[in-house]
C-alpha cells in the first residue's frame, strides 16, 4: 500500500483502501482504478492523499458504475474566476457583511459551548435572532451567494459553515415558498446541523492527509453526537431528525444508518444539499476559486439519485437564474453573456457571444463554462 498525494495520481493507479471526503462520504470503494475524471473527482471533494496499491499488486481491477464528471464537464482549475471574486471583495457590501459574519461566527462559537455543556437555557429565536442581518440586509439572492463563496475563502471553520449552510437553507425554503414558521425550523436545522463535530476531537477534523478508517468512523459519529447534544432541549423534532439524518443519502449510500429516500426526513433532505453545496464551494487550497457551473455540472452527473430532486431541482435553477446576464469564461478563451437557461441540462445554458452569436452549450459538448467574470 502506498500513500500517495491527489496531485500525484495518475491514470491506472488502484486504490487499496476506500476512499473518503473530508465530511466522510465514502467517495470510491478499495479496488477502484482510477481514471483522469475519477481524479479530477477526488481534487473535486479535497481529498488530499489516496492509498494505492504498489504496481506489482494491479491484478484485474474493477471498474465500478460509480457516477463521476464527464472530461467535459471534470472540474478543472478556474484561474480566471479570481477576478469576479475580486470585484465582490472590493465591494462596500462585503465589507460590512465580513464584519458581521466574523462577529456572528465568534457568537455562534459560544452558543455551541453553551448548548454542550448547558449552562444557559436554549432560546432558538434569540439564536436566529444573531445570524438573521447576514440575510435580512436587502442582499439579492446574487449577492448572498457571493458572499458566502468569498467568505468561505477567509473562514473555514465548522462555524462558518453551520452560518452557510443555515442561509442557503433558508433561501431553499424561501424558494420552495414554506411559511415562514417552517423556514425559521429549517434555518435552525442548517445552523445546528454540525452542533456534533464539536465533540469529535478537532485533531481529527483538521488533519492533512488521509485518516484512518477508525478516524473515519469517528467523524461519522458527528450527526449521532449532535442529536444527543440536542436530545435534552425542547425543540421542534425536524430540526433534531435534520441533524441526525443529513449525511443519509436517497440513494441508501450515507451514513449512519443507510436509510434511503422514503425514510429520511424532508428537512435533513434540503440541508444535505445546502451542506454539500456549501462544502464544495468551500475554500481549497490547490484552487483559486469555484466556477458555480462546475458544482451544477457536478450536481448534475452525481446528484439525482443521491439526493431529493423535488429539492434539487428548483436548487440548482434558482442558482443559474442568479448568474443571468454575468459575463462567463469558456474553455476555449471565449466569453460570452448567459441568456437563457435550459432546464435539461443546467450547467450548459445559451450564451450570447462576442460576435452576438447565440451559442447553445448543450449542443457543445466539447466547450464548458470555464469561470464568471
Ligand atoms: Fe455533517
Ligand atoms: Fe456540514
Amino acid at each position: 500500500m502506498i500513500k500517495m498525494a491527489t496531485k500525484d495520481l495518475t491514470a491506472g493507479m488502484v486504490t487499496a483502501a476506500p476512499v473518503y471526503s473530508k465530511t466522510g462520504q465514502r467517495l470510491f470503494d478499495a479496488n477502484t482504478m482510477l481514471t483522469s475524471q475519477k481524479i479530477s473527482y477526488l481534487e473535486f471533494y479535497g481529498v488530499e492523499w489516496v492509498q494505492v496499491l504498489p504496481e506489482a499488486e494491479i491484478e484485474e481491477p474493477e471498474i465500478p458504475d460509480a457516477p463521476e464528471p464527464d472530461s467535459s464537464q471534470a472540474p478543472k482549475p478556474a484561474a480566471d474566476t479570481v477576478s469576479y471574486s475580486q470585484k465582490v471583495k472590493r465591494s462596500k457590501n462585503f465589507h460590512i457583511f465580513k464584519v458581521d459574519y466574523s462577529k456572528k461566527t465568534k457568537m455562534l462559537e459560544d452558543s455551541f459551548s453553551h448548548l454542550i455543556d448547558k449552562s444557559q437555557p436554549f432560546e432558538p429565536d434569540a439564536l436566529l435572532e444573531q445570524i438573521s442581518s447576514l440575510y435580512s440586509n436587502h442582499l439579492t439572492s446574487l449577492s448572498v451567494f457571493d458572499m458566502l463563496h468569498n467568505m468561505r475563502q477567509i473562514d473555514d471553520t465548522t462555524y462558518a459553515h453551520c452560518i452557510n449552510v443555515a442561509i442557503i437553507c433558508r433561501m431553499m425554503g424561501k424558494w420552495l415558498e414554506l411559511p415562514e414558521s417552517d423556514l425559521e425550523v429549517l434555518t435552525l436545522a442548517g445552523l445546528l446541523h454540525d452542533i456534533g463535530k464539536c465533540r469529535v476531537d478537532p485533531k481529527i477534523l483538521t488533519k492533512p492527509g488521509t485518516l484512518t478508517p477508525e478516524e473515519y468512523r469517528h467523524i461519522q459519529r458527528h450527526p449521532a453526537l449532535g442529536a444527543e447534544i440536542l436530545a435534552d432541549y425542547p425543540l421542534d423534532g425536524r430540526v433534531r431528525s435534520a441533524v441526525l439524518m443529513h449525511h443519509e443519502r436517497c440513494d441508501g449510500s450515507g451514513y449512519p444508518s443507510g436509510l434511503h429516500k422514503d425514510d429520511i426526513s424532508e428537512f435533513a433532505k434540503i440541508v444535505a444539499i445546502a451542506d454539500v453545496y456549501d462544502a464544495m464551494t468551500s475554500n481549497r487550497c490547490y484552487r483559486k476559486g469555484i466556477c458555480p457551473f462546475e458544482v451544477i455540472a457536478t450536481f448534475e452527473r452525481i446528484g439525482f439519485e443521491k439526493y431529493e430532486s423535488k429539492y434539487l431541482l428548483p436548487f440548482l435553477t434558482h442558482i443559474i437564474d442568479t448568474y443571468l446576464g454575468n459575463t462567463v469564461l469558456l474553455n476555449d478563451g471565449s466569453s460570452g453573456k448567459v441568456i437563457m437557461v435550459n432546464t435539461q441540462f443546467l450547467s450548459r445554458p445559451v450564451v450570447s457571444t462576442e460576435q452576438h452569436e447565440y451559442l447553445d452549450l448543450s449542443k457543445h459538448p466539447e466547450l464548458y463554462i470555464q469561470a464568471i467574470i
